[in-house]
């Protein structure tokens, strides 16, 4: 049975897993320092740095551990070579090409967005090729085609800020603490989604692209009214997000009539407004919808690993050369 080691260090998450061929996840453990980070309202990237530096090594160790196996039973070491914080990056990356080195195991350079897209099928083994993906993390906001591992089209992007940028920059603003994206949903239960007035960026245009700056600056303005209850706001923000999010999915379903999965990844797919909405959307189309659980919708290192196992399997896969360098804009 094939064993792959995943590491993942791109943002603020420390994390070593181990994955086997039959999605197994074997061993897992995650280090957040949203703690360190909080004090600041979000990511600074050379704390992120040291921190997975001090907690990587003893992590994988531990990883390791819990499973009760060595780096000699695993087939593959799969690291996040990117894109991210280039220290976080950089650590995960040469601890993974040194622990290659050191127990002649191959080295499989992840793109953290391959992670993501992937992870569905970790998940659920039913999940074949090809689906529709859409990809809303902190950093990234994509529609992408998925024919088949390392084969992506990518149907829209974000014209300025990430959907889960919009939740920590609209946490930050309404004073609910970091990380955003769950205290704004958690916010917004309490509120009225149709108290707060506020656009919807790009809707009704014909290509699918996302943009949310205007959202946030509209909910900034509506914070500084002091006309709007902090609930109220949040809930109006959600509910725009959310629109927007559909419409841009109708936009992009339109050019894929031959593919019958939707599938959601990344950090914002945890969140149930999202994912209820997404569910409507595919069910219009006739499609099937399929979401991780929210654990590995968030950064981890399952999905890392899970990403290099596909990759192990390609007829045509060869292990990157361990003077690979680190790519934070791959
Ligand atoms: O995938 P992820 O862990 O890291 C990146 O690759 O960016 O995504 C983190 C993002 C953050 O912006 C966070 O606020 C958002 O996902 N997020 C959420 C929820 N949980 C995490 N956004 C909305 N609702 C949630 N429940
Ligand atoms: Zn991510």
């Amino acid at each position: 049975m094939t064993l792959v080691l995943g590491i993942e260090s791109s943002c603020d998450e420390t994390a070593a897993a181990l994955v086997d061929g039959d999605r197994r996840i074997v061993a897992q453990r995650i280090a957040s320092q949203d703690a360190e980070h909080a004090p600041y309202g979000g990511v600074v990237p050379e704390i992120a740095a040291r921190a997975h530096a001090e907690r990587l090594a003893p992590m994988i160790e531990g990883v390791l551990a819990d499973a009760g196996v060595t780096l000699a039973d695993c087939d593959a070491i799969a690291a996040t070579a990117g894109p991210g914080l280039i220290g976080g990056v950089m650590v995960g990356l040469v601890s993974a090409k040194a622990l290659a080195m050191a127990s002649d195991t191959p080295l499989i350079a992840i793109n953290h967005l391959e992670g993501h897209a992937l992870s569905p099928r970790l998940a659920d083994a039913s999940i074949g090729f090809p689906y529709v993906l859409l990809l809303v993390s902190g950093g990234h906001c994509q529609i992408l085609r998925v024919d088949g591992v390392g084969r992506y089209k990518r149907l829209a992007t974000t014209i300025d800020d990430a959907l889960g940028e919009a939740f920590d920059k609209t946490a930050k603003i309404l004073g609910l603490g970091f990380p955003g994206g769950p205290a704004v949903e958690r916010k917004a239960m309490e509120g009225d989604p149709s108290a707060v007035p506020l656009p919807r960026p790009m809707v009704g245009s014909g290509e699918p692209h996302f943009s949310f700056a205007g959202l946030k600056s509209a909910v900034l303005r509506a914070h500084e009214s002091g006309q709007f209850e902090i609930a109220d706001i949040a809930a109006s923000f959600q509910q725009a997000a959310v629109d927007c999010v559909i419409d841009r999915l109708r936009v992009a379903l339109a050019e894929t009539d031959d593919i019958d999965t939707l599938v959601v990844a990344g950090g914002v797919a945890a969140n149930a407004t999202v994912r209820a909405a997404l569910e409507q959307v595919a069910a219009d189309h006739g499609m099937r919808f399929a979401a991780p659980p929210p654990k590995l919708c968030t950064d981890n290192a399952a999905m890392i690993a899970w990403a290099g196992v596909e990759r192990l399997a390609l007829p045509e896969f060869s292990p990157a050369p361990l003077d690979i360098s680190a790519r934070p804009r791959w």
